[in-house]
């Protein structure tokens, strides 16, 4: 799915830069140029740097659990 249109973003690429660094959409402007057309796409970029966000503390948990899994009842 596109997020921007003018520029031709993929939802996929806003995921990639996120998972490099990008936090913010003045971020993904620098790296990908959304937003610096019409502008109509920032609300959704900043929607999806929220949800890939959201993604990468799910994998973290997930690897956490693998590395350290908790163990229920133990205190
Ligand atoms: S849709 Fe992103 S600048 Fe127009």
């Amino acid at each position: 799915m596109y997020v921007c249109v003018c520029n031709a973003v993929t939802e996929r690429q806003v995921y990639q830069a996120v998972k490099q660094g990008a936090k913010t959409v003045k971020h993904l402007k620098e790296q990908l140029n959304v937003g610096t057309e019409c502008g109509r796409c920032v609300s959704c970029a900043k929607a999806c740097i929220k949800e890939a966000h959201a993604e990468q503390r799910q994998e973290f948990a997930k690897k956490l659990i693998q590395i350290a899994p908790i163990q229920l009842g133990a205190a």
